[in-house]
């Protein structure tokens, strides 16, 4: 495995992440800690969750349980690991008590509230989901600053920002980012670079897509994503990823390893943060960085999907 520093002031996180929005909702207890063992095992050390992954219970209330399972599966290992969560997306009527989500209020019981799911005294990066609308960001930050002063949060990252409202307050983004998604070359990925921020791509396998797993003609695998996800197996998706594997099979690769070593190797790409269901995944996407691209490979794989291009 590789590490780097998340863009200019954030963390030092390895090149491939851990995705945890499968924790507590797809996946139990034990598939959690089976997974996230396995990225441990493979040298893994940065966690991605959020306080509304892990499903919503019959209130309409997130369950909290994709920090809580996330939590219970670093028991031990708290100390090795970049711990990586979010607040500011819908929580239901409890959270809503506390007001604008972008607001101190919010920001002081969300944080809270996370610690204690994640059964911890502090989060390494933590992450405004998404704008609220209406709080003004320099409020916002400030908030955050005052928790960051108490030794509860060692670095602040965003999420779903537009590029002009990237701030050097954060060390890192999250926006949608993979091989068949290149929009954010247009605007985010130069502002980040202005602002030495890291960018986390969410989506960075297109939901599995560029895994290899889905084929033109063939049913989605039972129980995969992309057998209840609309809208990702389009013809126009499947003629790149058929171009992308002639790629990948020209260099005696996977489509896999195109997938995470390419984007791995694009300026301001911190960490690849795939989402997983079972051990063997998260050690191939592990596994999957150590391609890393040349120039010619690079210049190779603008002629597929054209930088700044949005396929799917
Ligand atoms: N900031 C935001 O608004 C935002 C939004 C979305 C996600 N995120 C974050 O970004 C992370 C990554 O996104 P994501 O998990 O949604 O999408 P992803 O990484 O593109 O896709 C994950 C899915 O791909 C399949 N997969 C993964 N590795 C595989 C392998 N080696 N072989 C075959 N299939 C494989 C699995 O699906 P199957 O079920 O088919 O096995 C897995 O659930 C999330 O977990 C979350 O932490 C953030």
């Amino acid at each position: 495995m590789r590490y780097r520093t998340l863009g200019a002031r954030g963390p030092a996180v390895s090149v491939v992440g851990v995705g945890g929005n499968n924790f507590g909702s797809r996946l139990d207890e034990e598939g959690t800690k089976a997974v996230v063992h396995a990225a441990l095992d493979a040298g893994i050390t940065l966690f991605d969750t959020a306080d509304m992954y892990g499903g919503f219970g019959e209130s309409g209330g997130a369950r909290g349980d994709g920090e809580r399972l996330l939590g219970a599966a670093l028991k031990g290992r708290r100390d090795d690991v970049v711990l990586a969560t979010k607040f500011g997306m819908e929580m239901g009527p409890e959270a809503d008590q506390y007001g604008r989500r972008g607001a101190r209020a919010y920001i002081r019981y969300a944080v809270e509230s996370s610690l204690r799911r994640l059964g911890t005294d502090r989060i390494d990066l933590y992450q405004y989901h998404e704008p609220d609308g209406v709080t003004p960001l320099e409020e916002t930050v400030a908030a955050l600053r005052e928790v960051v002063a108490e030794g509860k949060i060692r670095y602040l990252g965003c999420s779903n920002l537009p590029a002009e409202q990237l701030t050097d307050a954060f060390v890192s983004t999250q926006a949608r980012y993979h091989l068949l998604d290149r929009g954010v070359e247009n605007d985010l990925i130069p502002a980040c670079l202005r602002h030495g921020m890291g960018l986390l791509p969410y989506y960075p396998l297109a939901n599995g897509l560029l895994s290899g797993k889905y084929r033109r003609g063939q049913q989605p695998p039972p129980g995969s994503r992309l057998s209840w996800r609309e809208g990702w197996l389009t013809d126009a998706a499947l003629d790149r990823v058929e171009a992308l594997t002639a790629y990948a099979t020209e260099r005696g690769l996977t489509l896999l390893q195109v997938a995470v070593g390419g984007l791995a190797a694009l300026p301001a790409v911190g960490s690849v943060i795939c989402g997983a269901m079972t051990p063997a995944q998260v050690t191939a996407n592990a596994a999957a960085a150590g391609w890393i691209p040349d120039a010619a490979d690079l210049a190779a794989l603008d002629t597929i999907v054209t930088p700044g291009e949005r396929v799917v």
